[in-house]
């Protein structure tokens, strides 16, 4: 049997760079977990950092470098980084609720640029959001921004990874979006909600991830990685709720609903309302791919938006023994006809 399986980049044009040690920070979230595995399996000598040390972190990642390390605890930090060619930056704290987020991530990211001096890091790899800079942006896209720009008034060159809603079975987002759609039959949508979003499968991600380490022309720049499609948030409402196979009602509505949706949704997801509100207030902002030279640079085909949620749902069966796998495919071959 493979030792890492559900790889993701067995067709990325890059080759891996194995001599160099690779940081993961974040690695006990969504988008560090599955990044992981795929450099592991493509012959990376990997470093995770957690915060805190469990026996789970060692049966997970067998043979894996493991650094404690709060990064607002810049001595940890520093320690963490030593022998590191290139860290991945995988933070963020939006659970603190907006009014400590954005000090709490800025501090971060100082603290991380410096450490990364200081110990002479080749690179450092952000994903961050997408969003226009020269607009008025909601808090957290505004505070993803913060962090890139903290990042790189450093001496490391960062590449900058930016990415609107990302599609897959532990992400926050379409864990929200999923649970709506599956325990709300009527939807109160504000009229002028017509901004649009261009998802992406964490595939997709992780071949940009692991693509930018392995393509040293990514080296420095800034970069918006999407799916093939571009839906209003109401649009993706609809689709998942045809790929789940529930029958939704949309009415237009003249007053915000993000407090009311977000109380609806921490019902429903584990994440805190303080989150759900905070990435729900983002929903003002087009996040759509405006510089586009990453197709160039690693060339492959993304999932569109409802393949990239018929993966989640397959995915999401496979590990749920209590799901019904055979209804799950079953909504999901049928979604794929639609
Ligand atoms: N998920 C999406 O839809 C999406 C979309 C666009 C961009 N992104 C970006 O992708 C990155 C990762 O997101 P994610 O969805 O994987 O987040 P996540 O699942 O919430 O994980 C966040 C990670 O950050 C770690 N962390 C937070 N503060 C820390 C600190 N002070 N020191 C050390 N570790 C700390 C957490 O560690 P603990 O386990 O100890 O809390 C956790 O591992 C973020 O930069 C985010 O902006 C995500």
């Amino acid at each position: 049997m493979e030792a890492y399986p559900d790889r993701f980049c067995h067709d990325l044009p890059t080759k891996p760079l194995i001599a160099n040690k690779i940081l993961v920070t974040g690695a006990t979230g969504y988008i560090g977990g599955k990044l992981v595995p795929e450099l592991l399996a493509r012959g990376y000598q990997v470093r995770v950092m957690v915060r805190t040390f469990t026996p789970q972190h060692q049966e997970r990642w067998p043979g894996v470098e493991i650094a404690i390390a709060d990064a607002l605890e810049y001595e940890d930090l520093k320690k963490a980084l030593k022998g590191i060619h290139c860290a991945y930056f995988l933070m963020h704290s939006l659970q603190l609720g907006k009014k400590k987020f954005k000090k709490i991530d800025t501090q971060v990211a100082i603290n991380f640029r410096k450490a990364a001096a200081e110990n002479n890091l080749k690179r450092i790899i952000y994903l961050g959001g997408l969003g226009d800079p020269k607009k008025s942006l909601s808090a957290h896209l505004r505070s993803r921004l913060m962090v890139a720009e903290e990042l790189q008034k450093g001496i490391t060159p960062v590449t900058f990874l930016r990415a609107a809603v990302i599609i897959g079975s532990g992400s926050t987002s379409y864990k929200i979006i999923k649970h709506l759609i599956q325990n709300c039959p009527v939807f109160l949508f504000p009229l002028r909600a017509n901004s649009k979003c261009q998802p992406i499968a964490i595939r997709d991600v992780i071949k940009y991830l692991v693509g930018c380490l392995e393509n040293a022309k990514t080296t420095g720049n800034s970069y918006d990685i999407g799916g093939q499609n571009i839906h209003t948030y109401q649009m993706m409402l609809k689709i998942q709720a045809t790929v789940l196979g529930r029958k939704r009602i949309f009415i237009p509505s003249f007053f915000s609903t993000v407090n009311i949706c977000a109380r609806i949704a921490s019902l429903f997801t584990p994440a805190s309302f303080e989150l759900i509100k905070s990435l729900m207030e983002s929903c003002v902002n087009d996040v759509v791919c405006q510089n586009k030279d990453i197709i160039k640079l690693i060339p492959f085909q993304p999932l569109t938006y409802k393949e990239a949620l018929i993966s989640a749902l397959s995915r999401e069966s496979q590990k749920d023994v209590s799901c019904n796998k055979n209804e799950a495919i079953v909504i999901a071959n049928g979604a794929l006809e639609k």
